[in-house]
């Protein structure tokens, strides 16, 4: 086992009280500048730089999404620089699902006017905004992250403004392990917020709440399925889709990505 000298524990922890506030800067050039950084000829030098090679991450770049509403839903925020040095808070980083991913997965559920949809690791809020497009009767998310949180409610208020007609979305700062579920037909939807252990628990706490009736109906849809063994594996689901799903084309180039994993779980009719 290798430990750490005074002096490498003394770069580590500077090396990562500086690389974020650069890279904040970085993310907050204008969407002109970034454009420009995406010349072939521009991107050949600029891609070696250090921070700045960030921005060819593309989720830095004002997502489509964002420009059509005026809402904030990008960037990359790393544990670190969203939890501080706090041991015990999560440990993977806030990114936002591409809507169209969502959409898709939606669609695969049928008829969702009674169902709630809830977002355990909301992060800003770019899948509850996409969920308002649905005739969903409640929803709501949760994140660790409070910062993130006040972010997806600011979102929520510029959505319910610009279609007032539409289910209001709803953010809340709290821990998965925490988390309130709704009574009755529920949506839960995870982007890989984090690891087996927590979603062990998390499992195991919609299945207590589906054996007790308090959840009537359930569904999961969960991208980057990390864990999707364990989903497998449960006495009350099966597996009702499953796929490799590729972007909408105006989606391609605001993260690395191309296409994401899409797997989606519907509880088994109750004898
Ligand atoms: C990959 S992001 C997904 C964000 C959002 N669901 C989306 O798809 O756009 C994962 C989020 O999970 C959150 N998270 C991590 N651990 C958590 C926990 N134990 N309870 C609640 N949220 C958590 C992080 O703060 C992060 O915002």
């Amino acid at each position: 086992m290798t430990t750490m000298t005074p002096v490498g524990n003394f770069r580590k922890r500077l090396k990562r009280r500086v690389k974020w506030p650069l890279i904040a800067i970085v993310a907050a050039l204008p969407d002109s500048v970034q454009t420009l950084l995406y010349l072939p000829r521009v991107r050949k030098f600029a891609q070696h730089v250090p921070v700045l090679k960030v921005v060819y991450t593309g989720c830095y770049r004002t997502h489509p999404l964002d420009k059509a509403l005026g809402t904030e839903t990008g960037g990359i925020e790393p544990p670190e620089a969203i939890y501080g040095d706090d041991k015990n808070a999560g440990s993977f980083p806030y990114m936002g699902s591409q809507p169209s991913t969502v959409r898709l997965a939606l669609r695969q559920l049928g008829d969702l006017r009674d169902h709630a949809f809830v977002d355990i690791g909301c992060g800003k809020g770019r899948p509850m905004i996409v969920a308002t497009e649905f005739p969903f009767r409640e929803i709501i998310g949760y994140d660790l992250a409070s910062r993130l949180v006040d972010i997806a409610n600011r979102n929520a208020r510029i959505v319910a403004r610009r279609f007032p007609e539409r289910v209001p979305m709803r953010a809340y700062a709290a821990d998965a392990l925490q988390a309130d579920f709704p009574p009755g037909k529920l949506v839960v939807y995870l982007f890989n917020p984090f690891g087996i252990q927590t979603m062990t628990r998390l499992l195991d706490s919609l299945t207590a709440a589906y054996e007790r009736g308090a959840i009537e109906a359930l569904s999961i849809v969960y991208l980057n399925p990390l864990c999707k063994e364990l989903f497998d594996a449960s006495p009350i689901l099966d597996c009702r889709f499953s796929a490799s799903v590729p972007y909408a084309a105006d989606e391609i180039g605001y993260d690395e990505g191309v296409t994401q994993t899409v797997h989606i779980w519907t509880s088994r009719p109750r004898a």
